[in-house]
């Protein structure tokens, strides 16, 4: 048999699911603008079209996007340049969630503020519909004055988040405590800017300025490798074989490294302004996942 023709047979048998190399893709092969299309622009020149996408907020309408697939495991990322200027009342968010009753969901939520006041960046897991779980951060740099990669990366035993090469948080496997994993929904990559001024910014107190407006985020570098599981297509076990042979499924991947639990420990100390894990106000008893946290990791 000729290699091209065994080249065509192994792509038959992948047709469904595949695992993408990894790379920076143009917005629309894995992205489609699902609400406020007309608040959306693609700036930069024709070798750059379809690299950078700005997503707008004005008095009418915020706008999003959401990709084509939902993806299981490996590594998802893109950079953003959030609203400059007094941003205060608007939400930039950028998640991931399943389509099932019992979602599943990843959430990073950048809160907009008053010129030169921090943004910040909020996160949240939800297993089988139950979230709660929120971690509220100040970012070490100005989050509009360039682009920064926020990105997850995801196998069997851990999630983590990343902030540059930074992890600021992991959710760890914790289904022996009873506490469902993100192990078998597969999830949409989402983003949107929408109006958050009720809750946003100093609790509600800073609205947003519309005199502003249109309020935009810029989005580029969309990275994905993962598992891509297709809508007609319900089988997930090709995904787990592709983990379990892929870099992020080997052992030095399901735990953290030294310098990971590092970072943690340093954006812990220097950056944590909320951790649902220490509000003792909420709940009555330390949510059981949290044991899998600080200090231990
Ligand atoms: C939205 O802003 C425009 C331009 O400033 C203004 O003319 C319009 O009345 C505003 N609409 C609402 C619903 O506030
Ligand atoms: C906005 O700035 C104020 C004052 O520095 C700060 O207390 C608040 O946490 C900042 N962020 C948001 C989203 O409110």
């Amino acid at each position: 048999m000729g290699h091209e023709m065994k080249l065509a047979l192994a792509f038959l048998c992948f047709t469904s699911f595949y695992v993408t190399v990894a790379r920076a893709s143009a917005f629309w092969e894995d992205f489609y603008v699902n609400f406020g299309d007309w608040m959306v622009e693609y700036p930069g020149d024709e070798i750059e079209a379809g690299n950078i996408v700005d997503l707008r907020l004005d008095n009418t309408t915020g706008s999003g996007f959401r990709s084509k697939y939902p993806f299981l495991y490996g590594h998802i990322g893109m950079k953003l340049k959030l609203v400059g200027g007094n941003s205060a009342g608007t939400v930039t968010s950028y998640y991931l969630a399943s389509k099932f009753e019992k979602w599943c969901e990843l959430d990073f939520e950048f809160l907009g503020n008053k010129s030169g006041e921090p943004y910040i960046l909020q996160t949240n897991v939800f297993s089988e519909g139950k979230g709660d779980r929120e971690q509220r951060i100040f970012l070490w740099f100005d989050p509009t004055e360039d682009y920064h990669y926020y990105g997850i990366i995801w196998n069997q035993d851990l999630i983590q988040f990343l902030v540059d090469d930074t992890v600021i948080r992991v959710f760890h496997n914790s289904k022996d405590l009873g506490i469902p994993y993100l192990d078998y929904q597969p999830m949409y990559v989402y983003s949107s800017i929408w109006n958050g001024e009720d809750w946003a910014t100093c609790g509600g107190k800073e609205k947003t300025d519309w005199n502003l407006q249109p309020f935009a985020a810029s989005y580029k570098d969309f990275e994905i490798d993962s598992c891509t599981v297709h809508e007609d297509h319900n089988d997930i076990h090709d995904c787990y074989e592709k983990l379990y042979s892929s870099g992020y499924g080997q052992p030095e991947n399901r735990k953290l490294s030294q310098k990971q639990i590092q970072d943690l420990k340093r954006i812990q100390y220097n950056y944590v302004i909320y951790d649902y894990c220490t509000d003792a106000k909420r709940f009555n008893t330390t949510p059981p996942e949290c044991a899998r946290n600080w200090p231990q990791y």
